[in-house]
């Protein structure tokens, strides 16, 4: 039998708590545009998040830091009008929030009013409470971000496994701890230890989401475009593969141009 959801209720940041509590795992996925987002939602997925991981997949950036505010906005609004039961999420861009709580606080209320998103994302722990707090008491749910914050990408200088050793393990599960404290709803955990991904699930109340954080926190995150197999030359070990469509697309173009060549395309019965 299958563990979908099949039912049509709306999924809230209530829920996602009520998840972690009885046991239930949670699924999230990218989604930057329409189409995508209506399959994903139809599909059963709990949380779409519209990461900024855009600027890689959907615009050809090598790292997440161009994305503009206006350009999180353009795709958020495409994904939420096309769901009917996912919570959808927005990333807040770099720029958008590092600078002061006020700007922070302006950067969230665009991406609410401008896209009817459900929360944003934030990278940081410590460094940005302020700005956190002073979102979450706009009324914004925040969902938190550790470990790899892509966004950090040239003070890490690589995109290696995080919090390896003990001072930098110490210090997220302090972030950590102070997310929750600090009244986010979520968090999401990036590329660290298994072990401390565990810890770090079963000390916090709120639900913690992974992307190659192992097996036992609360719910699992992969970009879209990586699990469908479109982009074909990512293969971190965190990554499962569910489809290839890289190979599927690429046969179907092949197939037409060909028809098309061969004058084999349209035929008659699809002429006017
Ligand atoms: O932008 C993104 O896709 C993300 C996920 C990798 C968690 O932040």
């Amino acid at each position: 039998m299958s563990a979908v959801r099949t039912d049509s209720k709306r999924i809230t940041t209530h829920t996602l708590q009520e998840m972690k509590s009885k046991g239930e795992k949670i699924s999230m996925l990218t989604a930057y545009d329409f189409s995508m987002a209506s399959i994903l939602d139809e599909a059963g997925i709990d949380v779409l998040l519209v990461g900024d991981s855009a600027s890689n997949v959907m615009a050809g950036h090598e790292t997440t830091l161009p994305i503009t505010l206006d350009q999180m906005i353009y795709h958020g609004s495409s994904v939420v009008r096309a769901i009917k039961r996912s919570l959808v999420v927005v990333d807040l861009p770099f720029g958008s929030y590092q600078g002061n709580s006020s700007e922070a606080l302006r950067s969230a209320i665009r991406i609410m009013k401008e896209t009817g998103a459900h929360a944003v994302k934030m990278e940081g722990g410590a460094e940005i409470k302020d700005s956190i707090i002073r979102i979450l008491s706009a009324g914004v749910p925040v969902m938190g971000h550790l470990g790899l914050t892509p966004q950090s990408i040239y003070k890490f200088g690589t995109y290696t496994v995080r919090a390896k050793e003990e001072e930098e393990a110490n210090k997220l599960m302090e972030d950590a701890l102070l997310l929750e404290q600090c009244g986010c709803f979520s968090i999401v955990l990036e590329k660290i230890p298994s072990r401390l991904a565990k810890e770090v699930s079963s000390k916090l109340n709120i639900p913690v989401i992974g992307i190659g954080a192992g097996p036992h926190v609360d719910g699992q995150v992969l970009v879209t475009h990586d699990l469908l197999g479109i982009t074909n030359q990512f293969k971190p070990r965190f990554l499962r593969k569910y489809a290839d469509l890289h190979t599927i697309i690429t046969e179907a173009v092949t197939h037409y141009v060909d028809d098309v060549k061969k004058k084999q395309f349209p035929s008659e019965s699809e002429a006017y």
